[in-house]
């Protein structure tokens, strides 16, 4: 196959940030997403409806001229969620999912939830409201092996809060391990996950290639090579339950290049491009579509996109460091780098993108 057209595909998990960050880094998400998840921990974070509005204010104001971009804003919980305006946040499309992040599991995760039990009464509400929680799947104990972290949430965390909320749709986000692929798998409809395009193409020893490689350090960190093998599997098994969500997360590169550099990899410059270069070396091309522009929706209960995409075979390049105002610059994932498969002719809503 030498060309592949797709609905126009969605990012179900990204960071977006805000500020002269936010105008740098969403022209690369709108050029081939439609939609995307937009990941609340800024500082402070997105906790209200009324902040969530603001936010979608601000990325609306930074989307490039004539490009078609919805941004689905979401909640950062927090011990002392407000659940009046959490659900009706969501009943009035403020709030499209909730995520939880436990406090300190990752970067901007502070604020976060200190022990699950204390928002069960939040988690009630939004399973009966139908709103979907997304989990940052990671213990904070630190006695736990950082590369067991994932394992260890889904047994002693995961398990018991899906038992209390069954009803609850859940989305394991950036899975990272074939525990989660398999917990994924045995649970019902109503529990999914989304697959980065770096967990697909690199695992842990990537980050020591020749020396600390901190552009590829991000949480939950890349694991074994046999997590990867089954990454790779199920994101292109076609199977319902797994769906394409970046997580593309920028710092600047000064931040990232430091004695304690941040987590976080800077994806979205060529995400759909390497995503697809994946599902052609696994010779599943025609999952592609169920996994980037189909699953989402489905899961989601949203309508799919309309338009398509087309990806061709023709060698293309990741772009360098990106510039961002002020001076700083962010690195691509795979900056300079070859791609196999590059974004040809875009149909946005069924025009032609003048931009493309
Ligand atoms: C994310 C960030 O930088 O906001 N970092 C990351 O390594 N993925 C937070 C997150 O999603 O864990
Ligand atoms: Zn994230």
């Amino acid at each position: 196959m030498t060309e592949i057209t797709l609905r126009r595909p969605d990012d179900w998990h990204l960071h977006l940030r805000d500020g002269d960050m936010l105008k740098a880094v969403l022209p690369f998400t709108v050029r081939q997403f439609s939609r995307a998840i937009v990941m609340p921990n800024l500082v402070p974070p997105v906790r209200t409806a009324a902040e969530a509005e603001a936010y979608r204010g601000r990325i609306g104001a930074a989307v490039p001229e004539g490009a078609d971009f919805t941004p689905l804003m979401t909640c950062y919980l927090a011990d002392d969620t407000d659940s009046d305006d959490l659900i009706r946040g969501h009943q009035s499309g403020a709030f499209t999912a909730a995520k939880l992040y436990p406090a300190g599991a990752t970067t901007h995760s502070a604020d976060g939830v200190t022990d699950i039990a204390r928002i069960d009464g939040v988690l009630g509400r939004m399973e009966e409201a139908g709103m979907p929680l997304l989990v940052h799947g990671e213990t904070t104990d630190p006695d736990v092996d950082v590369f067991d972290r994932e394992a260890v949430f889904i047994d002693n965390t995961l398990k018991s809060m899906i038992e209390r909320f069954p009803g609850l749709k859940v989305v394991l986000e950036h899975v990272t391990t074939i525990e989660g692929v398999d917990f994924v798998r045995a649970g019902g409809e109503n529990l999914a996950a989304t697959i980065t395009v770096h967990h697909l193409m690199i695992n842990r020893g990537a980050m020591f290639e020749g020396g600390i490689r901190p552009h590829l350090y991000c949480l939950p960190v890349a694991k074994r090579e046999r997590h990867r093998l089954a990454l790779r599997k199920a994101a292109t098994s076609g199977e319902a339950k797994f769906f394409l969500g970046t997580d593309s997360a920028p710092h600047p590169v000064s931040a990232k290049e430091a004695a304690r550099g941040c987590a976080g990899i800077f994806s979205a410059p060529a995400a759909l491009e390497l995503y697809a270069q994946v599902f052609d070396d696994e010779d599943a091309l025609d999952k592609l579509e169920a996994f980037a522009s189909l699953n989402g929706p489905a899961f989601y209960g949203l309508a799919v996109n309309e338009g398509t995409l087309t990806l061709k075979k023709q060698e293309g390049r990741v772009p360098g460091d990106v510039p961002v105002e002020g001076g700083e610059a962010v690195k691509p994932f795979h900056a300079g780098q070859t791609l196999a498969w590059t974004l040809g002719h875009e149909l946005i809503n069924g025009d032609d993108c003048d931009a493309c």
